[in-house]
């Protein structure tokens, strides 16, 4: 129990009400096979009962936040630390002592470690890693052939940040093997979240063997990184130095397991989220070939016609544009968990002490109330005269408050650069075969998107 969950309840508090029950649910399973079996509808649709309801999965009850207003509230507010069954999975395998799971005292000490890699001003050292890597993946489709784009959007997100932040060489194999170990760590992550079979995850079955072997590898991986970066002697002003040059509290070097879970916590969202979104966008460039058009037009409006550069990015406005609508109707992060530390109000309703709350981006960002039109692509809503009335907290895909994304100037500057090379150069034709129904896992993405370039 933390010294806050014994606060007083104030009168107010005690007067407040609890939030009503989701319809739907049944005897024994709550809303769990709801959940279980149409995620996205299941979290898209509760803001009709409410605008917080409770939803029973199996015995337990979590509260599901369903307005922009109360997740941003919730976001900024002290009374809530990164805890519940996702991020409990995640540190279970992911290592407990990352910035990704860490709170209080540590989280905030490793947050000062992170965040100068990623503050605004030190992004353009950045730029012309992304520009060759950006000209790299092209031109690896100069000859035509379909492109699997689950592994090629992984390459160039595992490539980016790992010699970006980790300054990793020969990252090539290392990159593969990082996308077929997360590949299937996060599959069985989200299985063994939605799904809590406990001790039968540890019987000798083929899947549970491909999820310890990609598990295994994963952190194998981090460690040869690290070994490597020490190995050679080199003290380069990158995340990785910063990570093992950190000082804990008492001024003590950190422990290896924290620089450990660190990388991993590094590495492990920024290739995941980056890949699903790049996979979404060659898939909006694919469906809507009259917006990858107008991407193509004002990238050659920039340049004149020379190849994209780095510098460029900040005069694609309407590329932008395309990025923030391809990441709110595809948003990478479609779900995020919270636990109350405290008894609490929120939008007059009470919520108690230990509570597991969850919200979905996804759900917030499709929601009519919010948007006209609301499921169609249309990036001009983003220019300002429209985006004024969009409702504040309807679109925050990197998150607010202290657990924001750190990583929102770095991913914007690299997804807008990627999209505007992209539409430079091909338009993209999805092939028989390919799969574009959205596959939910601990990020969303297209299933098994498979597409033929065709040079412009
Ligand atoms: C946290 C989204 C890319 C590293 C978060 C959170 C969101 C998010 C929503 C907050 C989670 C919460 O509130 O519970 C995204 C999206 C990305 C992206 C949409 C790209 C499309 C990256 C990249 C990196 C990264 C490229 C690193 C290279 C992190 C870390 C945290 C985080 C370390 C934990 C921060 C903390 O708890 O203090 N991200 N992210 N992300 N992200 Fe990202």
């Amino acid at each position: 129990m933390t010294v806050e969950s014994v606060k007083p309840v104030t009168p107010e508090a005690s007067e407040l009400r609890e939030p009503p029950l989701a319809g739907g649910g049944v005897p024994l399973l709550g809303h769990g096979w709801k959940l279980a079996r149409d995620p996205l509808a299941f979290m898209s649709q509760l803001r009709d009962h409410g605008d917080i309801v409770r939803i029973k999965l199996g015995p337990k009850t979590v509260y599901a936040v369903t307005t922009p207003a109360l997740t941003g509230a919730m976001a900024l507010s002290p009374d809530y630390i990164i805890a519940g069954p996702l991020w409990e999975s995640l540190e279970g395998l992911l290592g407990k002592e990352g910035v990704a799971t860490a709170n209080g005292p540590l989280h905030r000490r490793q947050r000062r470690t992170v965040q100068p890699a990623f503050r605004l001003d030190a992004i353009p050292a950045y730029g012309p890693i992304m520009e060759e890597e950006t000209r790299a993946l092209v031109e690896r489709w100069k000859g035509g052939e379909t492109i699997d784009c689950t592994s090629e959007s992984f390459r160039i997100a595992v490539r980016v940040a790992a010699r970006c932040l980790l300054r990793g060489q020969f990252m090539d194999e290392r990159a593969e093997r990082l996308c077929i170990a997360l590949a299937s760590v996060f599959q069985g992550m989200y299985h063994r979240m939605v799904v809590p079979l406990g001790p039968l995850y540890r019987l000798p079955l083929p899947a549970n063997r491909e999820f310890n072997r990609a598990l295994a590898d994963l952190h194998l991986l981090v460690d040869e990184i690290v070994a490597e970066r020490r190995a050679s002697g080199q003290k380069p002003d990158d995340l990785l130095t910063a990570l093992l040059e950190a000082k804990d509290d008492n001024g003590d070097p950190i422990g290896e397991q924290e620089i450990h879970d660190q990388v991993v916590a590094i590495l492990t969202p920024g290739s995941e989220t980056i890949a699903s979104t790049i996979m979404s966008l060659l898939l909006v460039l694919a469906d809507h070939p009259e917006q990858a058009d107008k991407v193509c037009a004002e990238v050659r409006e920039v340049t004149g016609g020379r190849p994209v550069a780095f510098d460029d990015v900040r005069k694609l406005t309407h590329t932008n544009n395309v990025v923030i609508e391809a990441m709110r109707l595809r948003p990478a992060v479609w779900i995020l968990t919270r636990r109350a530390v405290t008894e609490t109000e929120l939008g007059g309703y009470r919520i108690p002490a230990g509570a597991d709350i969850v919200y979905s981006p996804y759900a917030i960002q499709r929601d009519p109330r919010s948007y006209e039109r609301h499921l169609d692509f249309d990036p001009d809503r983003w220019l300002p005269e429209r985006s004024k009335d969009i409702p504040k907290y309807a679109m925050r895909p990197f998150s607010v408050g202290n657990r924001k994304c750190p990583s929102d100037h770095f991913s914007m500057a690299l997804l807008t650069l990627v999209t505007a090379v992209l539409a430079d150069g091909y338009r993209f034709e999805q092939v028989p075969g390919s799969v574009d129904a959205t596959r939910v896992g601990i990020t969303l993405r297209p299933q098994r998107l498979r597409l033929k370039p065709v040079p412009r």
